[in-house]
């Protein structure tokens, strides 16, 4: 039996066709989110990949910030659920979620059963969310699957004090225009995501296993800065950014099962 996850997101939209709820077949991302062709797109990427059609899905579960735009399912459940799910079917042990999207960031803690406890979002500012690394990517013209090798040489990171992303672009213009390295003011802006979005994985009380997902999560740079901050261990999920697909997969398999 196949099931399908979708997850269109603000930045990116993800697809998940899974077998018998329990073997991933295919799994997309694609940067582009919602309000656009990229829904489709990524679905018909996953199709193809997989040489199956969307009649031979038994279900489909759709989640995310654009999962009400989809015209092939009505199913739809939330991000939260989904990542949860998904962390807990390929991370068990965890029991911290952190979840840092294109405009929002959550942290989300699970009972032993992978069950959702409580969570914490910030979607209401840019800051401590890929959107500020987005700004900041395109400023110091780095693209972002460099940014985490600049990090990595970084000796000194710049402070980026400013807590709102439009003064924090000034900031950092103003330290290239001093000389700062972008090596250091790189770290400096996965820092000030990292202190950002340890307030949401404080409330939701962290412990341990501690894991990352998201696109954000695909930035090492980022991880590092939450370990120091957090001065916790962090498990990256495998495949990242699909992990809120992979659980709307496996809700769309345990629905189909009903
Ligand atoms: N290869 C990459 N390296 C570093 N960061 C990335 C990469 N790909 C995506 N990102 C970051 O991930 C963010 C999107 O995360 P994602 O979880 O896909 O968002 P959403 O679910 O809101 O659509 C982007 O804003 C970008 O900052
Ligand atoms: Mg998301």
């Amino acid at each position: 039996m196949y099931t399908l996850g979708i997850d269109v997101g603000s930045a990116s939209s993800k697809c998940v066709i899974l077998k018998d709820g329990k073997e991933i077949v295919v799994g997309e991302a694609i940067q582009v989110g919602t309000g656009s062709t990229g829904p489709k797109r990524v679905l018909e990427i996953c199709l193809e990949k997989s040489g199956l059609q969307l009649e031979d899905m038994a279900e489909i579960v759709a989640t995310g910030y654009g999962r009400f735009s989809l015209d092939f399912t009505k199913s739809q459940i939330s991000e939260i659920s989904c990542h949860a799910k998904g962390i807990n079917f390929l991370v068990p042990t965890a029991r911290t979620i952190i979840d840092i999207g294109g405009q929002d960031a959550k942290a989300i803690s699970l009972d032993e059963n992978g069950r959702v406890k409580q969570f914490f979002m910030n979607d209401k500012c840019a800051a401590g969310t890929g959107r500020f690394l987005d700004v900041m990517s395109k400023v110091l013209e780095v693209k972002l699957n460099e940014m985490q090798e600049y990090d990595s040489r970084s000796k000194h990171a710049a402070s980026v004090s400013s807590t709102c992303t439009v003064f924090a672009e000034s900031e950092v213009i103003s330290q290239l225009s001093k000389g700062l390295s972008k090596e250091d003011i790189i770290a400096g802006v996965h820092q000030s995501v990292a202190s950002k979005v340890s307030g949401l994985v404080y409330r939701a009380s962290a412990i341990d296993d501690v894991v990352m997902c998201g696109g954000v999560a695909k930035n090492a740079g980022v991880v590092r800065a939450m370990e120091r901050v957090l001065q916790k261990k962090i498990t990256v999920a495998p495949t990242p950014q699909i992990t809120g697909a992979i659980g709307a997969a496996l809700f769309a398999y345990e629905q189909a099962n009903k």
